[in-house]
């Protein structure tokens, strides 16, 4: 596999009521290509504001992001927690989808059209559930289409920041197995962002688990789950009801 991302020693700060408050500390992560990279930790330890970061959206304090063998910016998109949120309820979901692309090319109305019915059927949102508005789709159907708009641009890095919390059970299986094909049939990259640890074990190859905006521990999934080296590691876990320590 090669390198895709890697981060070097990146500190964040916050202020609040002018008082800094560091997040993130001195986080190093390397993402290869076609892996599944699951971000882990509780509430408040960093998560979104790394995936933030790695998305451009938020400046590092310091540290270094290098990409590729190259330095060019590849392509990362992302799935956030509330599907609801993430479509303009003034767009029709077609161009909602194709937006990222509208963005940066100049086409024909029917080009994007084309494409937005393409990658709709990849992710099984029904043709004519395009042309509706948010609010007339349920949120597993706005949860494709916020992953169809992830694709259409034929990522490098896909970044899923709890893509299933906000969805009902039977329907949360149903976009996993989405999510797991699509990686297959594309070779995605993914980092995958989830208090589930069940999900965990099924998705990803790789855990990265954050505690307090440090990186406590890293590693093949079937290690860390096998032998946690850190106890917060192993509260997790055993909290998550993936592993039973006596
Ligand atoms: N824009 C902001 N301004 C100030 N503080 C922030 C900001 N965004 C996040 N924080 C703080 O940074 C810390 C990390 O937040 P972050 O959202 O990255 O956590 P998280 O691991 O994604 O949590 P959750 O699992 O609840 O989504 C928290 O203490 C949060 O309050
Ligand atoms: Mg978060």
């Amino acid at each position: 596999m090669s390198r895709l991302l890697l981060l070097n020693k990146i500190n964040k700060y916050y202020s609040i009521n002018s008082v800094s408050m560091q997040v993130l500390h001195d986080i190093d992560l390397l993402v290869e290509k076609g892996e599944s990279l699951a971000l882990v930790g509780e509430s408040g330890s960093g998560k979104t504001t790394l995936s933030r970061i790695i998305l451009g959206l938020t400046q590092p304090d310091s540290g270094d992001i290098s990409w590729g063998d190259n330095e060019i910016r590849p392509k990362v998109s992302a799935v956030f927690q509330n599907p609801k949120d993430a479509m303009n309820p003034r767009k029709r979901i077609w161009e909602s989808i194709a937006e990222p692309l509208i963005i940066n090319e100049k086409k024909r109305v029917n080009y994007f059209r084309e494409k937005c019915l393409r990658i709709a059927s990849e992710v099984g949102l029904e043709k004519n559930l395009i042309d509706r508005f948010p609010f007339e789709l349920s949120g597993g159907q706005i949860q494709r289409a916020v992953i169809a708009r992830a694709l259409i641009v034929m990522p490098d890095l896909v970044i899923l920041d709890e893509p299933t919390s906000a969805l009902d059970i039977s329907v949360q299986a149903k976009i996993i197995n989405l999510l797991i094909d699509l990686q297959i049939e594309y070779n995605l990259t993914y980092i995958f962002i989830t208090h589930d640890l069940q999900l965990v074990h099924y998705l990803a190859k790789k855990i990265f688990v954050l505690k307090n905006g440090k990186c406590v521990e890293k590693g093949e999934i079937k290690d860390v789950f096998s032998k946690p080296n850190n106890l917060y590691t192993r509260k997790l876990l055993e909290a998550g009801g993936v592993i039973n320590i006596p």
